[in-house]
């Protein structure tokens, strides 16, 4: 499975190990910086990220700032992305499952390494349940 990955200047050193343990579980990562601790502006990576997936480059989309607060407004913008800011493992699985959350969001400044790698690993292997779930997510298409 390919997953995207982009964070700004907050969330690169998450972004690092993250990517790292992807790789070592043997996903294919497509990386799109940040690239180092300089200052950049987190909605460049949100759209790379999130045109990954929409245009089907990638399955999923990790997106990591300092709170994760800005990406998931960002990636929220985009029709057909469902951005889900997660800091716990309930709502990583609950958010597959129900939303069918497409971007998983994480704040590198407010979760730490070890539980963000749980809620990865939680995200990643949950599934979307469909059925009145879905239609809840018809009617987030009409909005
Ligand atoms: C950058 O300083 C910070 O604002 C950003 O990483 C993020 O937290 C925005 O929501």
């Amino acid at each position: 499975m390919k997953i995207a990955i982009g964070a700004d200047h907050g969330g690169y050193e998450m972004k690092l190990a993250i990517k790292t343990k992807l790789e070592n579980d043997g996903y294919e990562v497509l990386d799109y910086g940040t690239h180092s601790n300089e200052s950049v502006d987190f909605p460049d990576f949100s759209k790379q990220v999130t045109k990954a997936v929409t245009e089907e480059e990638a399955k999923l989309g990790i997106l990591i700032c300092g709170t994760g607060i800005g990406m998931s407004i960002a990636a929220n913008k985009v029709k057909g992305i469902r951005a889900a800011l997660v800091g716990d493992v309930f709502s990583a699985k609950a958010t597959r499952e129900h939303n069918n959350s497409n971007v998983l969001c994480l704040g590198a400044r407010v979760t730490g390494l070890g539980l963000a790698e749980m809620i990865v690993d939680t995200w990643l292997n949950a599934e979307f349940e469909g059925d009145r779930h879905q239609k809840r997510l018809d009617k987030i298409n009409d909005q």
